[in-house]
This record gives structure tokens, sequence and C-alpha cells, in this order.
């Protein structure tokens, strides 16, 4: 097995690891032997997807297979559209079902939208028990996965019910994403040129370096990035655990982002590729607002190199619509966030309808 990388998670109300490398999840028993004990009885349940488990069941399984508590094993549709409290319900009344009790310990296995809807349950069911984090996308490796975000959608809007609960462990096993589509691949890695972006100019160098490879996952390239942007995650959310302030440059991209997803029904454009388009966006208003021309080109053929999809059809003055709905996020004001640098993020909060208008032409090369 390739190296094991343990990148240790600091927060005011947590404290965890992030274990990385290939072949992790043969390793799954002995990490909760070692975080809960040997013999608690407690019981282990598992919340995953059909088409995860079809892959991967074997293997989850076989880890365990000397092990007397076999795990349960929860399943949940895939798909944004399941992550909604009906379907929480439904498995909080499975797990009720099944006997568990408030000693009882759940595994995500899968993406960002069952470790989202797992951790959720964690926190609410019988007031909160402990989970673990098995990501099993790119972007659950590199992003979902670390900081205690949980939560579920509501069709007012995504992510609008839920709260901070942090896993106990998140293993995230990179060979796991051998059988993950190539989209996903590349939608994950828009948000590790993100974390590069805002944080370290470093990792955003070495993604524009080796873009090729990492398409192509060669391993050692891939492995590099998850472990780089998990330590930027982990930076950002120690000191900022609640998104009061530092917190916020982590939605680099995502104001028009989010606006595209919700113009699109979320069906245009996986998350990553809509942040991918986003990110020009806020290029553009960078330069504005004093990014250096050359750098700012420099990012955007960076972005360009993962393979942009093409947009869906919108005009700029819908995405500014839909951008200005973030407005109403925190007490009407646009935090926007741009860069200072690569490398160097700021949020302001003071960007117009107009200047916005105008990075949306030229971030998406769009007429009027
Ligand atoms: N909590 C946070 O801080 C945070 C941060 C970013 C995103 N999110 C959330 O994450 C969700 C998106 O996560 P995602 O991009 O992982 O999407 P996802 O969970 O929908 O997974 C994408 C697809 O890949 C499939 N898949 C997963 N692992 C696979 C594998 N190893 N092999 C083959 N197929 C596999 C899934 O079945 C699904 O069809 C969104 O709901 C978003 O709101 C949360
Ligand atoms: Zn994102």
């Amino acid at each position: 097995m390739s190296r094991v990388r343990t990148l240790p998670i600091h927060t005011a109300s947590a404290s965890y690891d992030v274990v990385l490398g290939d072949g992790l999840l043969a390793q799954l028993p002995q990490h909760l032997r070692a975080i809960f004990g040997e013999r608690t009885g407690r019981r282990v349940y598992v919340v995953t997807s059909p088409e995860i488990w079809a892959l991967w069941s074997q293997s989850f399984l076989s880890a365990f297979s000397t092990d007397a508590a076999q795990p349960l094993v929860l399943q949940l549709p895939a798909g944004e559209q399941h992550k909604r409290l009906a379907a929480l319900e439904r498995l909080a009344q499975q797990l009720a079902t099944a006997g568990a009790d408030r000693s009882s310990i759940l595994i995500a296995f899968g993406g960002g939208v069952i470790g989202d809807m797992t951790g959720f349950l964690a926190a609410i069911y019988m007031r909160g028990i402990d989970f673990i984090q098995v990501p099993t996308t790119l972007l659950a490796q590199v992003d979902s996965s670390v900081g205690g975000k949980t939560g579920v959608n509501l069709s007012a809007g995504k992510n609008l019910i839920g709260c901070f609960h942090h896993p106990r462990l998140v293993l995230a096993d990179t060979g796991l994403l051998r059988t993950l589509p190539s989209a996903e691949l590349r939608a994950g890695l828009f948000e590790s040129l993100k974390a590069g972006l805002i944080y370290d100019s470093q990792l955003f160098a070495y993604i524009e370096r080796h873009a090729e490879a990492l398409l192509r996952q060669e391993t050692e390239p891939l492995t590099h990035v998850i472990a780089e942007s998990v330590r930027i995650k982990a930076d950002v959310v120690s000191k900022d655990e609640r998104e009061s302030g530092l917190r916020m440059i982590l939605n680099f991209g995502h104001t028009l982002g989010h606006a595209i997803e919700a113009l699109t029904q979320y069906r245009g454009l996986l998350h990553g590729e809509a942040v991918g388009w986003g990110m020009r966006v806020a290029v553009e208003a960078s330069r504005m607002r004093g990014l250096p021309d050359a750098e700012a080109s420099r990012v955007l053929t960076a972005i360009d190199s993962l393979g942009l999809p093409p947009l869906p059809r919108l005009t700029p003055r819908r995405l500014l619509n839909a951008a200005a709905g973030d407005k109403k996020r925190i007490g009407g004001i646009r935090h926007f966030v741009l860069l200072q640098d690569i490398g160097r993020a700021s949020v302001v909060n003071d960007l117009t309808d107009n200047e916005l208008l105008r990075a949306i032409q030229a971030g998406l090369k769009l007429g009027r």
C-alpha cells in the first residue's frame, strides 16, 4: 500500500483526523476500534447508495469479515433530489426499527450527498450520535467530508436545513475514486483549484503543471492534490469554524456557480463545473478590482485546462438576478470573494450590480 497521510483537524468544537491513502477501506475496522475501543457492543450502520454499494460492498464487507459485528446497511437512492428531510425521516425510522441507540455509530459511505445526509442524521438521531465519513467522490474527499457542515435541501433552496456536526474520523481511500466517472473527478478538481487559488499558490501551480496527469487520475499527483486541499480546508475551518469571516473565502466562484445551478435546476452542470464557470466570473471581477492582467489570464487558462463543459444557455441579466438572490443570505449584503493575488483572497461587500454584470459578460464570454 502506498504512503498513508494523517491530517489532524482541530476546531473549537471537535478534533479528528483525516486519514488519506490508497486501499484504506480494508483498515476501517481497525480505525473504528482505535477510536471507539474494543468490543464496545456499539452497533455500526453504513449509509450508502445502491450504485456505490454495487461497486464496493465486497471490499467493504470483507474488511469486516473477521469481526463478529458486521455493520448493517441502509441505502439511499443516489442524487441531489434525495437530499431531503423526507428521505432523512425514512432513514431515521429504519435506524430505530433496527434497534439503533445513542451509542450506535453511522458510517457515511458515498459522495457529498450521502455525507451531508448521514452527518445530519447523526446530528439529530437521539439528539446526536457519532459518525465517520468514508468519502467516495473526489469532491467529498477534498471538500464536503471535512469541516462539519451537514444538511439537506428544501424546494426553496439547497442546504437550507442543517447544522454543524463533525465526524469522529474521515477515512479517504483514494482507491475508491477508480470507479468514479471522469466528469465527477473533474468537478472535484475545480474545488481543489479553488483551494489553491484562495490560499496556496503552490497548490495552484501544482495543479496547473499536472492538469493532464490529474485528469488521467494518476495516483501520485491526485493524492498530493487531495492532501493539500484537505490541509487548506482544515486550516480555514480551524480558524473560522462557523463561517463568520475567513471561511467565506471557500465560496470563491460560488456566487455565480450557485446562480448557474439554480437557473438550470441543478441538472445542467455538476456543482464543481458550475463553480469552474463561477470562478471565471470571479477572476474578471477581481481583475476590475486590481488583480494584474497577467495573473488573471494565467488563472483563466488553468481553469480552462481542466476542461469546462459548455455553459447552458443563460443571459447575463438572469444570472445577475439569480446571483442577487445570494444577497438575502447575510443581512441583504452581497459578500463576494475576490482574488488579490494567486493564493490570496478577500471578501468585499460593495461589488455593484454593474460590476458583476460586466464580470459575468467577460467571464462567461457572453454578449449583452
Ligand atoms: N458539507 C459541506 O461542507 C459540503 C461542501 C461541498 C459540497 N457539499 C455537498 O456535496 C454534494 C455533492 O457531492 P458529490 O459531488 O460527491 O456528489 P454525489 O454525492 O451526488 O455523488 C456524485 C455521483 O457519483 C456517484 N459515486 C460516488 N462515489 C462513486 C464511486 N466511488 N464510484 C462511482 N460512482 C460514485 C454517486 O452515486 C453519484 O451519482 C452536494 O449536495 C453539496 O451540497 C457539502
Ligand atoms: Zn463547492
